[in-house]
Formats: C-alpha cells, structure tokens, sequence
C-alpha cells in the first residue's frame, strides 16, 4: 500500500500531466502551450498558488463516469505579476478539448468571486471546445455563472481575456464583457458560429481563420484588442498592459519614478505641415510627449483613424485618445467613436486620467455612416467623455471642427485643462465650406466668382480658423507652442492629482449602445 505521502505525490503527478502525455504533445505539435506553461509564464517565479487541483466532473452519461481527469480541464489559483496579486485561470485543452463543465466552470467562478472581494486583476487564458457536449445545460448553467461574474465585477476589478486556441459559441461572451482581449495569430479564434454552420445557414464558404481569428478581429471586427504573434508575445502583452492599470477602481496605477529633465520637445514645432489638407502621423505627437517608448496602442489595426493606448508621463500612468490624421483625414466614424469610448470608460472606471489630441474634420458623412447608426455611436463617445470623472487633458493640435469639437474632450462637457497649438482651427466647419455656404450670393453675383470665393475664404481664415476666438472666452485655457506642450502636460496632470468630481446619484447612465 503507498504511504500518505506517496498518494498525495501521485495524485499531484497525474493532476499536472492534464489529459495525458500525449494530447501534451499533440498541443505542442500545434505550436501550443499547455496550460501549466502559460501560467508559468505569465506569473513571477515560484509564485503560483493553485485552487481545486483535484476537482472532478460528476457525470455519468456518455461513459464519462469512466474518464476523470484531475483539475477537470481548467489550472486555477493566484500568483503575482511584477510583485501585484493576480488571479488566473487556464483552460487545459488537453482534457476534453478543455471544454466547459459545470465543475470547470465552478473553480472560474471560485477565483473570481475572490478576486472581486479582494480587489486585484483577474486573467482567463482560454483554450476550450466550448461547453462539455455530454453535461447539456449544466455546462450552459457554468457559462452563465461566469458571464454574471464577469458583468458584476466589470469596472471594480479590470478583467483580462487571452484567447490561445477555439473560443466559440456560448464561450465568446464571457471574454466579451471583459476589458481586454488579447489572441494568438493563426492559432486562436473566436466566433459564434463556425464554418460549417455558417456554410449551411449562409452558403459562404469560409475558414476559421478568416471568419474568426486573430487578424479578422484584431482589423475587421474590433472583438480583439491585441493580435499578438505568439503565445509568449501575448503573455508578454498582458503582463505590459497590467503595469499601465491598477488592482481595483478604489486604487491608483502604479506610479514609476521619474527624474525631471529637459522638457522641451523641439520637434513638435515643425510636425503640423502647413497646408491644413496634409497628414501627419499623430504617433509621433505621441510618442514626442510621453516618457520615452512608453506607449502601448490598444486596438492598433482596428479603426485606424484615432488612435488610443497607455502610456506614462513623468512616471504616471494615462490613457491617449488621438484623431489620426493620418488615415481618413482623422475623421469620426463609427467604428472610431464606438472604440475610443469604450477606451474612455475603461480609463475612467480605472482612474486612469485621459489625454485627448485633437486634429479632427468632423464626422464622416454618407449613407453608409447614417444607416448604420453614425448618430448612435458617435453619442457613445461624447457619453464616455461627458461622464469621466478623471483628470481630462486636451490639447488641440490642428483642426477641431464642428460637433467633433464638442466631443473631443472639450471644456464644455468637462475637459480640466484645455490647450491649443497657434495652429489650432477650431470652427464649425473648414474655411472653403464655411465660405461657400454663407457668401453662397455674394459669390454667385461677383464678377469673378472665383477671386471672391478666394477673399472670402481669406476672410473665414481670419476670422475663425486659428484657436484664438476659442480663448478669448475661455474655451482653451492656454494657447502653448508646441515645444512646450510636454511641460505644461507634466505639471497639469500633476495639478489635477487629486481630482474629486462624482456624479449625480443614479442607478446607472443610459448610455446609447
Ligand atoms: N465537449 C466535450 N469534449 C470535447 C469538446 C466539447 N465541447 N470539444 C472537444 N472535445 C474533446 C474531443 O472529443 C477530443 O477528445 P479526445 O482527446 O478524447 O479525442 C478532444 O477534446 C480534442 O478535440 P479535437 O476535436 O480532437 O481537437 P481539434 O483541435 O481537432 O478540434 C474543436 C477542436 C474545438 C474545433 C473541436 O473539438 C470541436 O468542434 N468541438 C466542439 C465545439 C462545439 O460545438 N462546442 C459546443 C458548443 S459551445
């Protein structure tokens, strides 16, 4: 008979060998990692603290009163990351496909219920089959109790999906309601449906990559906020993303130290080209004003015309929110709006304090944009920014032009600090088309209609196409060159440190969705 001791290093032994040595290497084979791997690679050294390592399923039908494995395809516990408490959960494709049981789904709920109370991230490395075919709505029952979890701690403690391997059906929605998603390249997807169900219900002939890997939703859908190229870059991404964010919406980010130096960013003064009509890439604004590499894009393919990410300023932690000039003349879309506020109440629910750089022509027009709903999620952006209460910076780089002026952070729904640069626009339209409509007369009866849409335009250019009109009333707070911008950013966001601003009692906003 083993002895004590040796039962238990058995029992160990086989609850760490998953579904066996030989799905390990076919996961492998698949240029996979196994879900002990990954959290070994996600946390710090010899600090992961299993939960329910010997958990069984509890179904009879189908022969599986004969098919144990211990853990029940799903590795739980907590550890740390760069020292702070994490809570995680690996999907363990080698047993049953790591598909969902109501045991595998009751240790998810277990973490996350401790991760709620104790206030700290919770991470979720998905590698599943979906729900466990033989258990039925037991299976669905686990599912549901994760999707309540995840919405109950949604914007109490930031929640994190990495998707490393099939995610489908029921499965998709709990990384859904999440804050983050990050997947593999050409070895993860996510759809609702896969491709032999879309094939009999629409005829399209897809594979699952196209229909729902990491580059469909990472530029077509928006579903994933990070496609990285492998397993380990993904792990990597997680661990980078969770340095920008604190434990709980009670706590700060972490703050890293930081040596005041020169300042000054004299690049910035020659990066705005003349001709208002002309890009520039507002990256390198970006990347001009924060401390050194410091920013981390989130949903960098996808509605490439405003750019959103994490980055640091003398050490602290903000979230960017940029119109991108460089794609679609950095106008709002749908897609844009709907991603940069979903970024800003991230931000917000975290206290994370947000800077705005603004260079937007307006709304794009079109029936392709009113059909789908322009006028829906353009309001989910300036809901997002109406609502934030944390520290709000704008800086105005170039145009800020109708309605979007409103939206984009301005002093009127609650920006703290406003800025332009001397080549600010901000006006209810750009010159020419302002010019246009309302010397529509004069123009038509000139002698030479051409010269007189000219003068006039001139005279628009004048009168409203710089950001002093805006600042003679107050609506920028300061007109700064823009070699000076970092400086003034620097000393604002320290000014704003102890923002207190709530709102109003509520159950919950109605934002338009
Ligand atoms: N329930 C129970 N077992 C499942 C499962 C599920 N949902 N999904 C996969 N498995 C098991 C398989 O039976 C297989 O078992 P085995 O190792 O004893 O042979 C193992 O997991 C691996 O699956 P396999 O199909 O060999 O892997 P694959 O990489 O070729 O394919 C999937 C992966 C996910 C595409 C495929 O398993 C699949 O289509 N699963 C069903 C998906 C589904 O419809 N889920 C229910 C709706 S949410």
């Amino acid at each position: 008979r083993l002895s004590n001791v040796d039962i238990l290093a058995q029992k160990n032994a086989e609850a760490e060998l998953g579904g066996g040595q030989k799905r390990i290497d076919a996961q492998h084979k698949k240029g996979k990692l196994t879900a002990r791997e990954r959290i070994a690679l996600l946390v710090d050294e010899n600090s992961f603290e299993e939960i329910g390592k010997f958990v069984m399923h509890r179904t009879r039908d189908f022969g599986l009163d004969k098919e144990h494995y211990l853990g029940d395809g799903v590795v739980t516990g907590y550890g740390t990351i760069d020292g702070r408490l994490v809570y995680v959960f690996a999907q363990d494709f080698t047993v049953f496909g790591g598909a969902l049981s109501e045991t595998h789904a009751e240790k998810i709920c277990k973490i996350m219920d401790l991760a709620l109370q104790n206030g700290a991230p919770v991470i979720g490395l998905n590698d599943s089959g979906g729900a466990r075919i033989q258990e039925g709505v037991l299976s669905l029952a686990g599912y549901a109790d994760i999707f309540y979890r995840n919405t109950r701690a949604s914007g109490v403690i930031p929640q994190l999906s990495a998707i490393m391997g099939p995610c489908a059906g029921g499965a998709v929605y709990s990384p859904a309601i999440t804050d983050f998603i990050f997947m593999v390249e050409q070895t993860s997807y996510m759809f609702v449906t896969g491709p032999n169900v879309v094939k009999t219900v629409t005829h399209e002939e897809v594979t699952a990559e196209e229909l729902g890997g990491a580059s469909t939703h990472s530029t077509k859908s928006g579903v994933t906020h990070f496609a990285c190229a492998n397993e380990l870059a993904c792990i990597q991404h997680i661990k980078q993303l969770l340095s920008y964010i604190p434990q709980n919406c009670e706590d700060d980010a972490p703050r890293l130290p930081y040596e005041p130096g020169d300042e000054s960013r004299p690049a910035l003064n020659s990066l705005i080209p003349d001709n208002p009509n002309q890009p520039y890439d507002m990256r390198e604004v970006i990347d001009e004003l924060v401390d050194g590499g410091s920013f981390l894009e989130v949903h960098k393919n996808f509605a490439e015309n405003i750019v959103v990410g994490f980055a640091r300023i003398g050490g602290r932690s903000i979230g960017i929110v940029g119109n991108q000039p460089a794609v679609l003349a950095g106008v709002l879309d749908i897609q844009a709006s709907a991603k940069a506020a979903r970024f800003v109440r991230f931000c917000d629910c975290f206290n994370v304090p947000l800077l705005v750089l603004e260079d937007v022509p307006g709304f794009l027009p079109g029936t392709d944009q009113e059909w789908n709903g322009i006028i829906t999620n353009g309001a989910k952006l300036l809901y997002a920014f109406c609502e934030a209460t944390v520290p709000r910076i704008t800086v105005i780089t170039r145009k800020a032009y109708g309605g979007a002026y409103d939206v984009m952070n301005s002093k009127h729904i609650g920006a703290d600090m406003n800025y332009a640069w001397p080549s600010a626009e901000i006006a209810v339209m750009g010159a020419s088309g302002a010019a246009e409509i309302i010397f529509k007369r004069e123009i038509a009866e000139a002698d030479d209609p051409q010269a007189k849409l000219h003068e006039k335009v001139q005279e628009y250019t004048e009168k409203f196409a710089n950001p002093y009109r805006a600042a003679h009333r107050g609506y920028i707070d300061e007109v700064i060159m823009p070699d000076q911008t970092r400086q003034k950013l620097l000393r604002a966001f320290g000014m704003l440190e102890n923002k207190v601003a709530t709102l109003p009692k509520k159950k919950h906003g109605n934002i338009p969705l």
